[in-house]
């Protein structure tokens, strides 16, 4: 088995196992290794006889052994320490020119970090954000790679022809940048996946007690609703949930305990987006929305004792189905504004020259958020590179007219109707904060200029000179 692998993959739970199959599919000669070894044999034993190019390595200098140089090993394990453990472990047993590719959702400094450790071992370590579930992963999934530039060309290859494609052929993968920009880019493509299945389910919310719509009919219109400008593979698996029924007749989705996990990501773009002073008031409540059913017990105290509108229906049944349609398109364009926004932020803060429109071409397929509306992303900056925000793009700005109307509407009658809609909400927000002319901030500087002596600038002098008043 001496050096006859082209790729070596630790960590066999159900990502590492369907990226595994997928890349043999591709052709190459692979050797996987797992901590626990039951989990590789077994592999092997439903494996082998299908893939003669498949091995099994039993321990981590097993593995090393196995690549053929440079050697290309994807880790597979779950993000944190035991990434920690896997690198440390492997770095001695490497030699210059190899490349290390974290598959896992880890945290961009982390991933940094990492790289400044194998950097002088001349290892090529790379943050390869990773996302489309279980599905993508066996079947091609979206794939950001980024780190150490010169390891692109030696995992190009392989990362083009395991990733999914689009109906023209080409692979969603691009190299997205230095350091940690692979792992920040994947983890703003969590947040904006939080803030689509956010806005999707305060929809649902205002159909189910607002519109008072039957499950079949919510079906229904989620169906339709994704031939239009929302159609993406979350709308369209939202209307399959809606038709699946539990073995008493009663819709699944019912069923299930309105307590909402989640494993970090989404968190941590919003820390980032405060860090960068990048305005992301949606994607931070669709973290906060989660937080928030997640404190079931409490809620079911409060509701005995706080008092609100009882949700009723008013107006025409078809009338409100439309204004939630165009409600969701508005709010999911401010949603993509604030992740580009973010990307943009953090690529200018940390000199990473992420292509935006590359970012948006490699959502299209294989994710989690993939749509046809990226590919409206990707030529708003093809068109404009330095668009300073999508909402100002003429595409976007076109829908925006013809749908911010309508998510007023179902902002404001979920307020008065007491329907907890934040996301929506903070749509409605943004978009007005975003084309102020004038916003009440001189009235927060003048008050830290009064108590703090902060000092402010004056709307008849130069930016940048400062001034002090007594305010007393
Ligand atoms: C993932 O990356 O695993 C998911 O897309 C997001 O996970 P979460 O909803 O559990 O945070």
């Amino acid at each position: 088995m001496e050096h006859a692998s082209d790729v070596g993959l630790y960590g066999l739970a159900v990502m590492g196992r369907n990226l595994a199959l997928n890349i043999l599919d591709r052709g190459f000669r692979l050797c996987v290794y797992n901590r626990s070894p039951e989990r590789a044999e077994e592999f092997l034993a439903e494996h082998g006889a299908a893939y003669p190019g498949l091995c099994r390595a039993a321990s981590a200098e097993e593995l090393v052994a196995a690549l053929a140089r440079p050697r290309r090993l994807i880790l597979m394990v779950k993000a944190g320490e035991a990434v920690d453990e896997a690198l440390l472990q492997l770095l001695p047993l490497l030699a210059p020119g190899d490349v290390v590719l974290d598959g896992g959702n880890s945290h961009h400094r982390d991933t940094e970090r990492r790289a400044a450790l194998a950097a002088p071992r001349g290892v090529h370590f790379v943050g390869l954000g990773v996302s489309g579930g279980e599905e993508g992963a066996r079947n091609g999934p979206s794939l950001m790679p980024g780190g150490d530039p010169a390891a692109w060309p030696l995992v190009r290859p392989l990362l083009e022809s395991i990733a999914a494609k689009t109906a023209s052929g080409e692979p969603c993968v691009a190299w997205m940048g230095p350091g940690g920009a692979g792992h920040f880019v994947k983890m703003v493509h969590n947040a904006i996946e939080y803030a689509d299945m956010e806005l999707i389910a305060e929809a649902y919310q205002l159909l189910r007690s607002y519109v008072r719509a039957s499950h079949d009919e919510m079906r229904t219109v989620f169906a339709e609703w994704n031939k239009t400008e929302l159609a993406s593979y979350l709308v369209g698996i939202t209307a399959d949930v809606f038709g699946v029924m539990d073995e008493d007749g009663e819709p699944l989705v019912e069923k299930v305990l309105d307590s909402a996990a989640q494993k970090g990501t989404g968190a941590w773009a919003a820390e980032a987006a405060l860090e960068l002073g990048s305005p992301a008031g949606l994607l931070a409540e669709a973290v906060f929305a989660r937080d928030l059913s997640a404190l079931k017990d409490e809620r079911m105290g409060a509701s005995a004792v706080l008092g609100g509108p009882k949700a009723a229906p008013t107006g025409e049944r078809q009338a409100m189905i439309e204004d939630l349609r165009r409600a969701l398109l508005a709010a999911k364009i401010i949603a993509y504004a604030q992740g580009f926004q973010l990307l943009r932020r953090a690529s200018a803060e940390w000199r990473w020259g992420l292509d935006l429109a590359s970012v948006a071409l490699v959502w299209r397929e294989g994710c989690i958020i993939r749509s046809a509306f990226l590919e409206r992303i990707a030529e708003a900056y093809r068109r404009e590179p330095g668009l300073p925000n999508l909402l100002v793009d003429a595409y976007f700005k076109a829908l925006l007219d013809q749908c911010m109307p309508a998510l007023r509407r179902v902002a404001a009658r979920a307020i008065e109707s007491g329907a907890p809609a934040p996301a929506f909400s903070a749509a409605v927000a943004f978009y007005d904060g975003y084309r102020s002319t004038w916003l009440p901030a001189n009235l927060l500087q003048a008050l830290r200029d009064r108590f703090g002596a902060h000092g402010y600038e004056r709307v008849d002098r130069p930016r940048g000179e400062s001034f002090h008043s007594e305010w007393k």
